[in-house]
């Protein structure tokens, strides 16, 4: 069992029936309701491995969720207040989010806001929730097919992280985590990237020493800015882009918020290149990786301003600009960019080009 911690959070790394999970439970809630919110698939595929690990949770109260980041809503989290509020939950009791990045960061969001808090525990089952959506305390829903406007910063009392939970995922979500861990690494670390670059295919991703560095990356961070004051913006390569275009598909052709991260950090990438900023070689090399793993997608050209209005929006900026981060080399960002509406159209077109010379 390995352990990692960001400030008084514990993360634990390892089976979770070998680890500590029941102790934690017994020593911190013994006598507490205990809710599990869920989604369609971790309710197919996680739920019953921890019902029947755990005593503590045989009665535990199951909430469901409808799958997919277009349930990421308030209408959504108001039916399951009101679940909490028929279950008599108080501040005594605990959550439990079961789930990607969508229960972590929506479940967080339920439970800080109930009575004024109600501790959570996050248990990662997606490789992007593990390494990424789990950690660093921000909960956060969707409002208007804008990504994360309605959050709170609440730390989870603690996270599990079991890495036999990806058995089930998808392969394309296996991806979809891949994206951020590239992210982690070009803000961070050559030496990650390389050792990223080595992925083939998603086997190479069950590997709990590369979850591991990827989740120290993202700890280091918000660790040192946990309210993303500075350093922690970083975090947000790619996704001044990635978010528009997911924004942007939302109630077209969703894509996973992996994928539209992945387009967003090639074509912020290209933004530096143009720029002068990246060099030609870490461009491709970033280019390459990416378009091996990640398909690129079309975007209408008489729906550029729909998407630079998605930028626009984003929680990021202020003053009315498009704020981004530059790349100046593989593993070294620079934060508060601000994007001119011309280089977005260009990344626009560029990636519409790329894809036009396949068909
Ligand atoms: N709070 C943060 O710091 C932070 C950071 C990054 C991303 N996010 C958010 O995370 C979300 C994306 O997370 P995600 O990619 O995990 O999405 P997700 O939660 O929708 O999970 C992706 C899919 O995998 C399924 N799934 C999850 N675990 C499974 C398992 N073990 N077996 C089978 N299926 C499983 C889910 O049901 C879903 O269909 C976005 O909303 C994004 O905004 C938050």
């Amino acid at each position: 069992m390995k352990k990692l911690s960001y400030k008084q959070t514990p993360i634990e790394i390892g089976p979770i029936v070998s680890g500590s999970f029941e102790q934690y439970l017994n020593e911190n809630f013994p006598n507490s309701k205990k809710v599990v919110i869920v989604d369609e698939n971790t309710h197919d595929f996680c739920l019953e491995f921890m019902i029947t690990s755990f005593p503590e949770l045989a009665d535990a109260e199951i909430m469901l969720i409808p799958n997919g980041e277009e349930n990421k809503v308030l209408e959504v989290c108001y039916q399951i207040w009101e679940a909490l509020r028929e279950y008599e939950i108080t501040r005594n009791d605990v959550v439990i989010n079961l789930g990607g990045g969508v229960i972590t960061d929506m479940g967080g969001f339920i439970a800080s806001v109930f009575k004024r808090g109600v501790p959570f525990i996050n248990v990662p089952t997606s490789l992007l929730g593990m390494v990424d959506a789990s950690i660093g305390g921000k909960t956060g829903i969707d409002m208007g097919g804008y990504k994360n406007l309605l959050g709170t910063f609440t730390d989870p009392k603690s996270i599990y992280v079991d890495i036999s939970f990806l058995n089930s995922l998808p392969e394309e979500e296996l991806w979809n985590g891949y994206a951020e861990m590239l992210k982690h690494a070009l803000i961070s670390s050559r030496t990650h990237w390389s050792e990223l670059v080595k992925v083939v295919d998603v086997e190479d991703l069950l590997n709990e020493e590369l979850i591991m560095t990827s989740m120290e990356v993202k700890i280091n961070l918000v660790e040192k800015d946990p309210y993303e004051k500075n350093s922690r913006k970083l975090l947000n390569f790619g996704h001044t882009i990635g978010h528009s275009i997911e924004g942007y598909l939302l109630d077209k052709s969703p894509i996973g918020h992996g994928h539209a991260v992945a387009i967003g950090l090639w074509l912020e990438s290209f933004i530096s290149h143009k720029r002068n900023v990246l060099s030609t070689e870490d461009f491709r090399a970033i280019e390459k990786t990416i378009l091996e793993k990640f398909n690129m997608v079309y975007l209408d050209p008489d729906h550029y301003n729909e998407l630079i209005q998605f930028a626009r929006n984003d929680k990021k900026n202020n003053e009315g600009s498009i704020k981004g981060i530059l790349i100046r080399s593989i593993g070294e960002c620079e934060i508060d960019t601000v994007f001119e509406e011309a280089e977005l159209v260009s990344s626009f077109n560029y990636m519409n080009g790329k894809l036009s010379l396949l068909n």
